[in-house]
């Protein structure tokens, strides 16, 4: 057996995905693919455009003028936003629940998913997301659903930003993390949910090691190819 597979993963903000994602396309030689960065690109374009999220005539628009490319590289995916490396820019807080206002919007929604799709078709890739096990790919050979409790989480956004040079309180990102998944879990559009069949990996207490193999070991049941 030596199939180039699709794996999708799902999940909350800070549940891991990205991480994990990473590391197991590391292992397995696939590309790693980050659709909320494509999210956050988009939320960006139209916050500096200064197009509000309500007016989704405008923001469609955008969208189906809007190119974003992902490069994946040494020190982790770079994303471009019409050619201009954004990928710092698209990680601060307010750029999060700029993704989330604008990933609401059907045309912005069906635009992605359509480069996700096509990125994906080959297979020997690993995407995470919000509706990758739901909407993109739901054929998925291998379908993974990651959570983690809401402290774990912003602890752990809290670290990251942290490094990035943003500090932040706990309480500040927890109110944080509430709201986009609030948002994220009851959009009309491709809400987040746990997919029939999904793998769910409760990462509250794993270490990043396990989480990998867990997710590595379904791929290899479903016949990827052991490096
Ligand atoms: O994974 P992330 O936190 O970078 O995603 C940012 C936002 O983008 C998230 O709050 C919701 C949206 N998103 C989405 O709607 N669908 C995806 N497949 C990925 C992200």
């Amino acid at each position: 057996m030596d199939k180039k597979l699709v794996i999708a993963i799902d999940g909350p903000a800070a549940s891991g995905k990205s991480t994990t994602a990473k590391l197991v396309a590391n292992r397995l030689g696939y590309l790693y693919i980050d659709t909320g960065a494509m999210y956050r690109a988009m939320g960006l374009k139209a916050g500096q455009l200064g197009i509000p999220i309500s007016d989704s005539g405008s923001i469609a628009a955008m969208a189906e003028a809007t190119v974003i490319t992902q490069k994946p590289g040494r020190k982790g995916v770079t994303t471009f936003l019409d050619g201009r490396d954004v990928s710092r820019e698209i990680r601060t807080p307010e750029a999060s629940q700029l993704a989330s206002d604008i990933s609401t919007i059907p045309a912005v929604r069906r635009r992605l998913v359509a480069q996700q799709q096509e990125m994906g078709k080959d297979g020997g890739v690993v995407m995470e997301g919000r509706d990758i096990t739901t909407v993109v790919f739901p054929e998925a050979e291998v379908k993974v659903y990651m959570e983690a409790s809401v402290e774990e989480r912003a602890r752990r956004r809290q670290a990251e930003l942290a490094r990035k040079g943003m500090p932040a309180t706990l309480a500040e990102i927890e109110e944080q993390i509430r709201a986009r998944d609030r948002q994220d879990s009851t959009r009309a559009d491709s809400p987040l949910l746990r997919a029939a069949g999904a793998l769910v990996i409760d990462t509250t207490g794993l270490t990043i090691e396990l989480q990998v193999e867990m997710v590595l070991e379904e791929a290899f049941k479903a016949g990827a190819r052991r490096e």
